[in-house]
């Protein structure tokens, strides 16, 4: 095997951590002796073990001696729950550290290579560190703005329609896989939010409902300011978490239903939710619209990335709901490093806003 597919064995370990591991990063770890791998591990947040220490200890410390270890991410350097992993590393003399890129979090950023390098560990970063880079974007953006990641998300027509002229289950618009697919992300994301406009139209559950646990249940979060929605919607009736922002409501609640205070207009309410999220260590934010909701996300400048699910259908019609409202954008908003995938018969098209 070649240094690039133990790089990619050890991103894929690390997405093993994705719904785990947040507010930590994703990582990954393969140890390799003579070419052969001799030990493997991915952070999972719970059991506290950095993946770099798993895999050593699968290994034993004689074949962790003078073995290369394949990781997705700069070992820290810091003292945090765990002790510095660039200092175990050279306790267990490992050889050679290849690393897809550097930790961004300010504690470390550096000076666990530095630290490796000093004490004669060979180091090799770079490979594949645009894919590690999304791996980890929503702990990146949080670790050195202390704000959340937001992906805007939708499925719509070719025609840009999110909605039909009649109301209609979402299913209509993405295919199986894309549905298949879409579960990964709700597994990714910390919290999932929508207007009040699509409680009212499609009665969502809001759930993730994928094969691979959780350590923490998506957090609901439910833009009402003007409390149109009553407790009587779906979503309520799931014991996962709900954010409702709305103005005071007497009465009960249940448990797992908590009001939140709209702020004093469009922006301040999604920065209300964003210091939210921050304070309870949830890092990435999916937005799933409606149409009122994504631009009001734009006109606050809170989206860092778009998805685009295009499903090959037209539906046309002046007052359906198109994947923006609002006023529009003038001038209009620049998407970069735009990617185009297929995804059964639907398109997915994602791209950054920065
Ligand atoms: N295809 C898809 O992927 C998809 C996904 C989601 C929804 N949809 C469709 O979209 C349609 C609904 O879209 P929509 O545009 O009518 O409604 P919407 O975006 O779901 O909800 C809009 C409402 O949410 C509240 N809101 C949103 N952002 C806010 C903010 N920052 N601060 C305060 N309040 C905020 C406002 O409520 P108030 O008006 O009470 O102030 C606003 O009018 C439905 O037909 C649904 O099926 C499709």
């Amino acid at each position: 095997m070649t240094d690039l597919e133990f790089m990619e064995r050890a991103l894929l370990l690390a997405r093993r951590g994705l719904g785990k591991v947040s507010p930590n990063p994703a990582v990954g770890a393969v140890l390799v002796k003579q070419g052969r791998i001799v030990g493997e591990g991915f952070h999972q947040y719970q059991g506290l073990k950095h993946a770099e220490v798993l895999a050593c200890e699968q290994a034993g410390d004689a074949a962790a001696a003078g073995a290369a270890l394949y990781l997705n991410l700069e070992p820290c350097a810091h003292q945090g729950r765990t002790g510095p992993c660039c200092d175990y590393l050279i306790a267990r003399k490992i050889a050679r550290v290849v690393a897809a890129m550097q930790d961004p979090h300010p504690l470390v950023s550096g000076r666990g290579f530095q630290r490796l390098r000093e004490a004669g560990v060979q180091v090799d970063v770079g490979l594949l560190e645009k894919e590690a880079g999304v791996l980890n974007e929503g702990f990146s953006k949080f670790v050195t703005s202390g704000d959340p990641f937001a992906t805007l998300k939708s499925a719509l027509s070719l025609d840009g329609k999110i909605a039909g002229p009649r109301v209609q289950s979402r299913e209509f618009f993405s295919g199986p896989e894309s549905a298949a697919r879409t579960e990964g992300l709700r597994l990714q994301a910390d919290a999932i939010c929508v207007g009040a406009g699509t409680v009212l139209a499609d009665d969502p559950l809001l759930t993730y409902r994928g094969p691979e646990p959780r350590r923490r249940p998506l957090v609901r979060i439910v833009l009402d300011p003007h409390g149109r929605i009553a407790p009587d919607r779906r979503m309520f009736a799931d014991p996962s978490p709900i954010w409702w922002v709305r103005p005071a409501l007497h009465g009960a609640l249940p448990p797992h239903v908590s009001l939140m205070q709209p702020g004093q207009g469009n922006a301040a309410t999604w920065k209300a939710v964003l210091k939210r999220m921050a304070f309870e260590g949830m890092y990435h934010l999916l937005i799933e619209g409606g149409g009122e909701t994504n631009a009001a996300a734009l006109q606050a400048g809170i989206v860092d990335k778009i998805l685009l699910i295009y499903a090959p259908r037209l539906i046309g019609g002046r007052a359906t709901t198109g994947v923006i409202g609002g006023a529009g954008f003038d001038p209009a908003i620049p998407v970069t490093e735009v990617t185009v995938t297929r995804v059964g018969a639907d398109f997915w098209i994602e791209g950054y806003l920065r």
